[in-house]
């Protein structure tokens, strides 16, 4: 069995519907079903999956394909692995062929590997008696305070100084310098070409996903030189933005809460004072898809960031995160200690479950802050706290969330409930017309190709790409169109489209059709996001009844001429020519995508 058939297959076996429900709660919209989409924050759904089709479609952010592209984004996987994935669940056998990896740059079991042999190495080396390793083990132990259970526990090691001792070791069992240099493990000098390790005189933190593969390290200095880290870039199994520290550990002891930290050295400290559901980000701050990961193993994060300026600072935008994606967080304040690490070796852990239990909500944090900002005896400071009030409240999405906060105010400001509810209403309104006109503003630069990554040739001609689209989606929701599109007197080649996208999705309908299939598994070909964007325009022509013989021979006429004229426009345009066709270019920008009555009618 060719892959195509094997993932025609796997689709045929897949209920989107099903598939899908595991990571959306979904409702029903008359044949189709809406939730909030998992690929970008929203508060009103926009993401729709449709049965009949077996497709999904984000109108907010433009994602969308099959089940395979929906596994691709949502489990950050490549093509092949998503179809084990999916296989898996149908309970279908994908044979080993390699062919069947067509495509596929790298092997990632492969990859697991490499980084386990080399975590073996960091802490053999660490464990092997030498004067630098002792050196280290000294610093994690004494320094630090880690009994070798912890040690053992994380597998951290020790990257000696040496420049070859690593890449020797790492060769000799067999991995490529390819591989080693694109694990992140080893550099290659550009002078003699030969391999160094990435990694030299730092302790070793590895970093394990949810599957318990190794996927990463992080590397301290031992004294007080710089970077104080060095870690591991993105690899094709590692993604910095998508993987926490120690969740792999903390995950069966988090479904209550979960405490977020920032530094590898606390994580550990706590997990060692029986903290086992500490986590921590990467070395970066805290993103977006890592707050979407958490909603599915906790319920509620206390933030437990150091006690610096630029941690509250963090602290403030990850509990805003928290908020957006639907999760309940609260700041944790640990007076006396710079950070959660410090704190227990300092206080001990049993203080340290009590101020867990003393952590403060998004609001509270506000209110102390607001009380040290400002005098409440002088008038204008009261109003000025009671402004910021206001605004924070305003920033609650339930409003019921909302009102309990309003009576909590007005008591404690001594105000009326009353004109703080009027002032919030009029703050909602004003963020309400904001979004409006964003909104508005998104679907101006969409139709106008402003910005568009996908298909960057699209703002060139919006007129031409947008005659383009509405070609494509037709040639892929009807096999006879694509069968009129390939023979006389159409024949359309890849010369009648002039956007990248546009060639390349015509070659792709070409390709398939002399296969003699429909184009049926795109995620072969296609990023996520060209998926996304072949989907829209699937999309848009289903959701136009007419979509027969007259009305796409109409498409075709029409992007011939949008083409034709498009020539005669690049003819050294004259001042007065560019005048009007900036002009021309605004009216087409605030024209709906699909404005044609003619056809759509
Ligand atoms: N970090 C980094 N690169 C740096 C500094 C910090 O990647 N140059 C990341 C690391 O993931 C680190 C986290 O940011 O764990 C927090 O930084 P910091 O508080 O400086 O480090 P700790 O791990 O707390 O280390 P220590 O307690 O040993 O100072
Ligand atoms: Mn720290």
């Amino acid at each position: 069995m060719a892959a195509r058939d094997i993932a025609a297959e796997i689709l045929a076996r897949t209920d989107i519907v099903g598939l899908i429900s595991n990571y959306v709660t979904l409702h029903r919209a008359g044949a189709n079903m809406v939730g909030l989409c998992p690929f970008h924050s929203e508060r009103t759904p926009s993401f729709t999956v449709f049965p009949g089709s077996n497709s999904f479609y984000c109108f907010g952010c433009g994602a969308g394909g099959d089940a395979i592209t929906f596994v691709r984004r949502m489990e950050n996987l490549d093509f092949p692995d998503a179809l084990e994935q999916l296989a898996k669940r149908a309970g279908i056998r994908i044979p080993q062929e390699p062919q069947l990896y067509q495509g596929k740059k790298y092997d990632r079991n492969r990859f697991f590997a490499m980084n386990r042999e080399a975590a073996r190495f960091f802490h053999q080396t660490l464990r092997d008696g030498e004067a630098e390793s002792i050196a280290a083990m000294d610093y994690l132990v004494k320094k630090r305070g880690l009994s070798t259970a912890t040690i053992t526990h994380f597998g951290l090691g020790f990257a000696p100084p040496g420049y070859e001792t690593f890449p020797a070791y790492m060769l000799d069992k067999g991995y490529t310098p390819d591989e080693l240099t694109t694990a992140f493990l080893c550099g290659r000098s550009e002078r003699s070409g030969r391999l160094y390790a990435s990694f030299r005189n730092r302790v070793m933190f590895p970093i394990i996903d949810l599957s318990g593969n190794i996927i990463a390290f992080g590397g301290r200095v031992m004294d007080d030189s710089l970077p104080k880290y060095k870690n591991s870039s993105d690899t094709p199994v590692f993604r910095k933005s998508r993987n926490l520290f120690a969740l792999n550990f903390a995950r069966s002891a988090c479904a209550e809460q979960l405490i977020l930290c920032e530094g590898y050295m606390d994580v550990i400290a706590l997990h060692a004072a029986g903290f086992t559901n500490a986590v921590a980000t990467l070395g970066t701050s805290l993103t977006e898809e890592q707050a979407r990961i958490l909603t599915r193993y906790t319920k509620k994060v206390i933030i437990a960031y150091d006690m610096d300026e630029a941690g509250r600072r963090a602290a403030d935008r990850a509990i805003r995160m928290f908020g957006d994606v639907g999760l309940e967080a609260r700041f944790l304040r640990l007076d006396g200690a710079k950070d959660p690490d410090e704190y227990i070796k300092k206080y001990g852990a049993d203080r340290f479950r009590q101020m867990l239990g003393e952590s403060r909500s998004r609001f509270d944090y506000y209110y102390e802050n607001v009380l040290t900002k400002y005098d409440l005896h002088s008038p204008q400071e009261k109003v000025r706290a009671l402004s910021e009030m206001c605004t924070l409240i305003a920033s609650f999405p339930s409003p019921a969330e909302r009102e309990v906060y309003i009576t909590e105010i007005a008591r404690r400001f001594d105000v009326k409930a009353d004109s703080l509810r009027s002032e919030i209403g009029r703050l909602l309104r004003r963020r309400l017309t904001e979004a409006n006109r964003q909104q508005v503003q998104k679907m101006h630069q969409a139709a106008s190709g402003y910005n568009d990554r996908v298909n960057p040739d699209f703002a060139r001609n919006p007129g031409v790409a947008r005659a383009e689209e509405n070609v494509l989606g037709m040639l892929l929701i009807r096999e006879e169109h694509r069968k009129a599109a390939f023979s006389p007197p159409i024949s359309l080649t890849e010369a009648d489209f002039s956007t990248a996208l546009g060639k390349k999705i015509f070659a792709f309908l070409k390709k398939c059709e002399e296969e003699g299939h429909g184009p049926d598994t795109p995620d072969a070909y296609f990023t996520t996001e060209e998926v996304g964007r072949i989907t829209r325009m699937k999309v848009m022509r289903m959701q136009l009844t007419e979509n027969g013989d007259a009305v796409f021979s109409e498409c075709v006429r029409q992007l011939r001429r949008a083409v034709a004229e498009q020539s005669q426009e690049t003819e050294t345009p004259t001042l007065t020519d560019l005048t009007a066709l900036v002009r021309r270019r605004k009216e087409e920008v605030d024209l709906p995508s699909e404005g044609d009555g003619k056809i759509n009618e």
